[in-house]
């Protein structure tokens, strides 16, 4: 049994480091279970209290690879006593990982570009669409999600990234995504991601001044709630794209690096974007993003024109090949697809014990849970949302929510059935009695 909690939630040390955190920090950062966080290992965290949990979150689907995974941590110190930085100079680590990512994407993807957090990857990727198509304006959606720069908040397809941030850099086109449990359209029967394409052209028609260079899309739109278009609909985005001849980004910043139960999530789909943006498990806690081009598009940006003080800096990149064999040794790409089936079915078969649990979606390890207060109206419920977050941390089990109301589950890649099987009980013994 991992899951121990022998005090009050929050513990008397977590009620004081809370309280010098509300005097001392800034109260923007995310609202989290009652508890501080200690130390943690693979998929169990002790807060300052020493109680134990199963996490969920892996930080914010980060830590594909466990907590402090042992090779990782040995890889960082080493690297931390031969070399740190030394900016744009060429180091065996950087050079060797840009040559194992581009081996790992589509063939078309042939140039790597490293970065520091997941909005600087995007910000360049929109950066060199730009100056490949010597054109401004970027298609995004509804609901999307692709960092918190300036550049980025402004692609949000949501007011809460941006809300009294404005002015927004101009030329962002917004478009429906396919949500496929409440569909932007109304509850009308037909196919929604057939619908959002139709919609494309009236709304770029009606929005563009005829100088796209980029569509960018998240293959599952991981802060709307997790949502996963039907299947064919991202085909068709890069039809389109190839169609109107331009530049077709795939934000995967959270959904690569197994978190899907493929590498990467275009895998699904064998789709071949233009460029793809990598972040979060690339670097398992170690500040490192990736952007992978073709190199036509790369190399219209000249010597200078994009680089970054840490951006691929060495001791990230060696936890970058860490990570990678880790991926291997341990086969996580496989369990995370074998572990995820079983949770979603078990989660799925809780549906019908639950009044509030309105859906159950995902694939691999990235599952949300659609907290409703009617399953019939579908209206969004984060006050039930709450509750189950603080009893689930009484019992020993770490959740977050986005959306207001979607609980992730996102637990470390390298979760065990027995471990998954623990956390299951929990949250349904949660659901059941609240
Ligand atoms: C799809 C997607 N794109 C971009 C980002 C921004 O990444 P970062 O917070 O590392 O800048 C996130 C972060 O959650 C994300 O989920």
């Amino acid at each position: 049994m991992i899951a121990h909690v022998k005090t009050s939630i929050p513990g008397p040390n977590s009620i004081k480091y809370k309280s010098v955190s509300e005097k001392y920090e800034s109260r923007c950062l995310t609202l989290q279970a009652p508890i501080v966080w200690d130390h943690a290992e693979g998929v169990t965290v002790w807060d300052v209290d020493g109680n134990r949990y199963i996490d969920w979150t892996s930080g914010v689907l980060v830590t594909n690879v466990g907590h402090s995974h042992p090779k990782l941590a040995g890889a960082i110190s080493e690297q931390a006593k031969r070399l740190l930085n030394c900016y744009d100079f060429p180091t065996v680590e950087r050079v060797t990982l840009a040559e194992r990512m581009v081996k790992l994407a589509p063939e078309n993807l042939d140039k790597a570009f490293f970065a520091t957090v997941g909005s600087e990857a995007v910000d360049s990727a929109v950066r060199v669409s730009k100056r490949y198509t010597r054109k401004f304006e970027i298609i995004s959606f509804y609901g999307g999600f692709h960092g918190r720069t300036t550049g980025t908040m402004s692609l949000a397809g949501k007011m809460s990234t941006k809300k009294q941030f404005g002015p927004v850099i101009s030329g962002i086109i917004h478009v429906p995504f396919p949500d496929m449990y409440r569909n932007p359209f109304g509850s009308s029967e037909r196919d929604v991601g057939g619908q959002c394409l139709e919609f494309m052209d009236t709304a770029v028609n009606a929005q563009s001044t005829g100088s796209i260079a980029a569509l960018i899309v998240e293959p599952y739109q991981g802060a709307a709630g997790f949502l996963f278009p039907p299947d064919g609909f991202l085909k068709s985005l890069e039809k389109w794209c190839m169609d109107h001849d331009i530049v077709f980004i795939l934000d995967e910043i959270q959904s690569s690096f197994g978190r899907t139960g493929k590498f990467l999530a275009l895998e699904w789909e064998n789709l071949k974007p233009n460029l793809v943006c990598i972040g979060k498990g690339i670097g398992s806690g170690m500040p490192i993003s990736c952007l992978l081009a073709e190199s036509e598009i790369m190399d219209s940006l000249e010597e200078g024109d994009m680089s970054s003080t840490w951006g691929g800096n060495p001791i990230c990149c060696a936890a970058s090949h860490a990570i990678l064999d880790i991926f291997t040794e341990e086969h996580l790409v496989e369990n995370s697809l074998k572990i995820g089936e079983h949770m979603k079915s078990r989660l799925k078969a809780m549906q019908d014990k639950c009044p509030y649990l309105g859906d159950v979606r995902g694939r691999g390890l990235i599952i949300g849970l659609d907290i409703v207060k009617d399953k019939r109206t579908k209206e969004r419920d984060p006050e039930t949302t709450w509750k189950i977050i603080n009893e689930c941390c009484k019992h020993g089990l770490i959740i977050g929510a986005v959306s207001g109301n979607v609980i992730r589950v996102a637990p470390p890649l390298v979760i065990s059935e027995e471990e998954a099987d623990e956390s299951l009980d929990i949250m349904e013994k949660v659901l059941t009695n609240l």
